[in-house]
């Protein structure tokens, strides 16, 4: 029998801040009413001006270790992805996580696919166990969106928050494992979702930081409406690849930007409400880390169990996005 690559664990770190939208009220012209009716967000989470990204990282990854059985010597490959790195060109982000764990001599990268970055990292860890060349990769969806968002402004900053989310997936025989994934970009439109600044396009240097180049730009209603067909589309055409109906998918846990995104996707499917893992309300938009922090919240509720089939779809900047198909191999 051919290796398979299992997602043997889950886990998420949250930061300890809670920023409700009465707090944001009183920083930009905007209203609890607007924010919940526009995106579906409640409350958000930002860490501390002392923690990194790779700090939010290390600890979601601690805890995936913890949970797969496994000891960290195992690990022979550490990929994280993140549009919030803690130094933007070196050293990675995986790199300081895996000297955070202790992890030294193995292969360790970052990985930029802005919201669709864990659907990425399971097609990666995927390819990498089917080929034999590693047994057992920790990947990690990392975000301190915070430190890219620009305060006042209010179309954005009411969207994002910070957290993690890590998994263990490795090389395995059982019948839990990932069945199929789909990535894709269009970077036609890479305008649309951007941090202008700060790279060699515009680096950083005093006029371009005063333009506020160094922030997340979105041109929202755009990104919108893209999003909903698109992943309406890329949904349908994973299933139907693998000859499944929506009615055999157990969850459903999409990237976690809008409400209104996610029921378009869901109606579209016609999925009911106890398929869909819905965290949004609480997290905001965490980027890479959204999936992985809406699959461990499912994991410590008791909906997510082991052979649970779960579809996962995403759609971020670049433009990116994808979709994957998997059975949940955790116990
Ligand atoms: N409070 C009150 N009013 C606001 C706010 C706010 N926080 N923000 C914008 N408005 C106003 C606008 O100024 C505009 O006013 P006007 O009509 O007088 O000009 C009005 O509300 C409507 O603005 P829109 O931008 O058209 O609002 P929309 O309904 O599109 O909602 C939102 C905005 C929530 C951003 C939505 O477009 C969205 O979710 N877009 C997709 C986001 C996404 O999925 N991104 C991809 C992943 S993110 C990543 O990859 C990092």
């Amino acid at each position: 029998m051919s290796i398979k690559a299992s997602l043997i664990s889950i886990s998420a770190y949250v930061p300890d801040l809670l920023l409700s939208n009465q707090d944001l009220e009183r920083m930009v012209e905007t209203s609890d009413e607007w924010i919940v009716k526009r995106t579906g967000i409640k409350t958000r989470y930002i860490a501390n001006k002392n923690e990194s990204t790779s700090d939010l990282g290390y600890k979601a990854a601690k805890l995936a270790i913890k949970r797969s059985n496994l000891n960290v010597d195992d690990i022979d490959c550490i990929i994280c992805a993140t549009i919030s790195p803690d130094h933007l060109c070196m050293p990675s982000t995986a790199c300081k996580i895996a000297h955070k764990l202790g992890i030294y001599g193995i292969t360790a990268f970052d990985i930029s696919a802005a919201c669709t970055g864990f659907i990425y990292l399971l097609e990666i860890a995927k390819s990498f166990i089917q080929s034999g060349l590693k047994k057992n990769i920790l990947i990690i969806g990392a975000e301190k969106l915070s430190s890219i968002v620009n305060w006042n402004d209010r179309s954005t900053c009411i969207l994002f928050g910070d957290g993690a989310g890590a998994a263990v997936i490795s090389a395995s025989k059982d019948e839990n494992f990932i069945i199929d994934t789909h990535t894709a970009s269009d970077g036609s439109k890479n305008d649309l979702l951007i941090t202008p600044g700060c790279g060699s396009a515009n680096p950083a240097n005093l006029e371009n930081l005063s333009q506020n180049l160094q922030f997340i730009h979105m041109k929202g209603n755009e990104v919108f409406r893209i999003a909903v067909n698109t992943l309406s589309k890329d949904v349908e055409d994973i299933l139907k690849k693998n000859q499944i109906s929506s009615k055999d998918i157990d969850l459903f846990i999409p990237h976690q930007a809008n409400l209104r995104i996610i029921n378009a996707v869901k109606q579209k499917l016609n999925l009911k409400d106890e398929q869909c893992i819905i965290t949004v309300d609480r997290f905001g938009n965490t980027s890479s880390a959204s999936i992985p922090m809406a699959m461990n919240f499912a994991y410590e509720n008791n909906k997510l169990k082991n052979g649970d089939l779960m579809l996962l779809d995403a759609f971020g900047g670049g433009f990116t996005w994808g979709s994957a198909l998997l059975k949940f191999g955790g116990k």
